[in-house]
This record gives C-alpha cells, structure tokens and sequence, in this order.
C-alpha cells in the first residue's frame, strides 16, 4: 500500500540523519561563521533513540520504502552505530547504506559491514590538500579520506560512490585529477552541483559550476557516453567512459532537476518528517512515537503526509524561494 504524493510519486527511500554534528565545517553545508563555537546542537533527549528510529523504519518499510540511507550530519560520529545497522539490517532485504565524509571509516568499516551495511558513499571534495582543507575548513587530510575508502572496499562495502561538491572559484581545478585518480577504480565518482540548502551557505548561482560544463571537460580528455538511470528517481545522470574506465555521475539539482521522479522522504535527527530537502517545515513523528500512538496511526500520518506532498523546490527555485528559513541540510541529512 506505497502511497503516492499530489505528483503520482510512490514513497521509495528514505534518508534518516542520525545526528546533526559534524566533525567537518565544509563551506558549502557547515560554513564555521554559522556552526561555529556557540551553535547550540540538538540535545540527547530531542534525539531519537535507535529502538525509535527502528520502529519508524519498519512502519516506513510497511508504507513502501526499499531504501535506507543514514545520513546526518556525520552519521559515524553517532555512539554505537553499528548497533542501530545492525536492528534496520534485520528489518528485511533493504538497501541500507550510508553517506559520510570518510574521516571515521577506516576504523569504522569493518563493524559497520559485519552489522549489515551493505555499501558507502564517500563525500570528498578534492585530491589537493590545499583545496580539501579550504572546503572541510578543519584541515583534515585528503590521505585518511582515501584510507577510509579503501578500508570500505576491502570489507566489502563497494562499489563505493564519491560525492564531490563542485563550488566556482574553489574546487574547479580538481575535476580532472579527481576523474583521472578514479577512472578505473570500480568506484563512480558524482559531481554535484552546489545547491541552495539551508540558509547559511552563502549559495549565488554564479558559483553552481553547471555539470554540463564537468561532462564536456572530462569528454575532452577521457571520451564519455551517457548510460540510462539505474531505477526511477536515482538523482544522478550517469556516463561512462568509452574506453571501459568505469563510470561517473552528476548529480545536476540546480540546472536540470529532477524533482518530476523524487521519491525521498527525509527524517531528522530529532524525528521530524520532511518531504523535500528544501523544505521550510517538518511533520513531528517523535511525538506521536512517544505519546503512545500505534503503529497504524503513525502509519496513516506518514500516509497522509506523503499523499499531500507537492514538493519541486529545485524546479520553482527562483529568486523569492532563495531567501526561504529552509532547514540545514547538515539537520536534515543530506
Ligand atoms: P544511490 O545513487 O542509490 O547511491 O543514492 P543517492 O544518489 O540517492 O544518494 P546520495 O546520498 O549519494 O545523494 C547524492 C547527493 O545528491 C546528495 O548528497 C544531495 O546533494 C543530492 N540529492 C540527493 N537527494 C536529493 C534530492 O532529493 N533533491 C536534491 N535537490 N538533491 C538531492
Ligand atoms: N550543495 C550540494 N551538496 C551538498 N551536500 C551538502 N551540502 C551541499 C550543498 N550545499 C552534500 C555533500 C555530501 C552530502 C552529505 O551532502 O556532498 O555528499
Ligand atoms: Fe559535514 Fe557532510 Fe556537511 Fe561536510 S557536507 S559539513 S562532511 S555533514
Ligand atoms: Fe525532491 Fe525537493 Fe529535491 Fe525536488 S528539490 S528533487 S522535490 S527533495
């Protein structure tokens, strides 16, 4: 019984951030003037516990969902995660992944695949250490990144993906070596556009490096050639190279959306329901987890939610949704 939103889209993934911290400060989600010292962070108790985030798992698996991402923030900086992988792995047959920075998993892959996590994604910015640090702004190296991918391969956590954010003026000049270090690796490296999450970042469109732009710079050197979707609402546009190097994605929200097929629907830390990552407002789910309403009532709110959804922010952006009190996408999960 998946329910479909105001747009026909059937509820399929769902992003769960477990924690809104960060050990990183990257500009273009974290920027430090904002999440600086004094930033008050959601408190243990608004944090949903991992029994509660399992029980609203197996009501969204109930309600359609096939795929789980743990997001956060950081989500390996939540204690014990392996233990809340280990409760969605026994769910079912989902596809239960993970999106982090890289900065833990060199320590943390092995718990994490023996807990059931089936692949990662690694969020890096740049091979350049400069540029890295100048992104992440906490001078973390780009040499643990790359171990903690690594690690994830070989505990079986592959075929990993590679996110990089691609910001004009800041991390251009590391889309060739990017895709040079790893074409051929099995793994798919996916460029994406900087986008207006949040309302902190600063974003201008002139700084979206259009990922045309990153398609034809790479054709020039290493000849591409497009590649179907994978499954309806996978969100990058995938190419590979025509000399069998492997692939690459972009990930184009800002200049090509693909708000037509999205089917995410997002839960925060502190359990709010969001239907768009550009989303101003949440629906409270841990209030009725904790005022002892039944599954089949959360059921029918997670329902009734997603049957009202009308969202395609990336589709109406323009120069008034710009300035909206979106939410953080480091609080929402990315
Ligand atoms: P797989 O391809 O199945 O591995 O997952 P995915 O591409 O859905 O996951 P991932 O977390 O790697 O998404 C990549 C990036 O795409 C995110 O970090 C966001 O920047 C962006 N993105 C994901 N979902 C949305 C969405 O619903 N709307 C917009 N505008 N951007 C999104
Ligand atoms: N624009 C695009 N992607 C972003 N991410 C975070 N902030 C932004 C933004 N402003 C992505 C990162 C990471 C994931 C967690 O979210 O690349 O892969
Ligand atoms: Fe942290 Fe990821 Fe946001 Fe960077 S993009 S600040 S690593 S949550
Ligand atoms: Fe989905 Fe909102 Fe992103 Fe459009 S902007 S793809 S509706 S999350």
């Amino acid at each position: 019984m998946t329910p479909l939103d105001s747009l026909g889209r059937p509820l399929h993934d769902l992003r769960i951030s477990v924690t809104d911290r960060c050990n990183f400060r990257c500009v273009y989600c974290m920027p430090k003037e904002v999440f600086g010292k004094g930033y008050q962070f959601l408190p243990r108790d608004q944090i949903l516990s991992f029994e509660e985030i399992e029980r609203l798992v197996r009501i969204f698996v109930a309600l359609g969902v096939e795929k789980v991402r743990l997001t956060g923030g950081e989500p390996t900086l939540r204690r014990d995660l392996e233990v809340l992988v280990a409760k969605l792995a026994a769910i079912g047959d989902l596809d239960l992944t993970l999106t982090t920075n890289g900065s833990l998993l060199a320590e943390k892959a092995r718990g994490l695949k023996d807990a059931g996590l089936k692949r990662v994604t690694v969020s890096l910015d740049s091979l350049d250490d400069a540029v890295f640090r100048s992104m992440n702004d906490v001078d973390f190296p780009v040499a643990k990144v790359l171990a903690g991918i690594e690690a994830a391969q070989a505990v079986g956590l592959g075929p990993i993906k590679i996110n990089m954010v691609t910001k004009r003026g800041l991390n251009e000049a590391s889309v060739l070596p990017m895709a040079r270090y790893f074409k051929g690796t099995g793994w798919t490296l996916r460029f994406i556009e900087f986008m207006d999450v949040g309302h902190s970042n600063g974003w201008r469109l002139d700084d979206v490096v259009p990922a045309k732009e990153i398609v034809a710079a790479i054709d020039r050197e290493m000849p591409l050639e497009p590649v179907d979707k994978d499954y309806r609402g996978e969100v990058a546009d995938r190419y590979r190279y025509k000399d069998g190097g492997g692939e690459i994605g972009v990930i184009a929200s800002v200049t090509q959306p693909f708000c037509a097929d999205c089917t995410r629907a997002r839960l925060s830390a502190d359990g709010s329901l969001y239907t768009c990552l550009f989303a101003t407002r949440g629906t409270d789910l841990r209030a009725l987890v904790r005022d002892g309403s039944t599954d089949d009532e959360i059921a029918a709110k997670i329902a009734a939610v997603w049957t009202g959804r009308d969202d395609r922010y990336s589709e109406l952006r323009s120069a008034q949704t710009e300035g909206l009190h979106k939410i953080e996408m480091s609080f929402i999960g990315g």
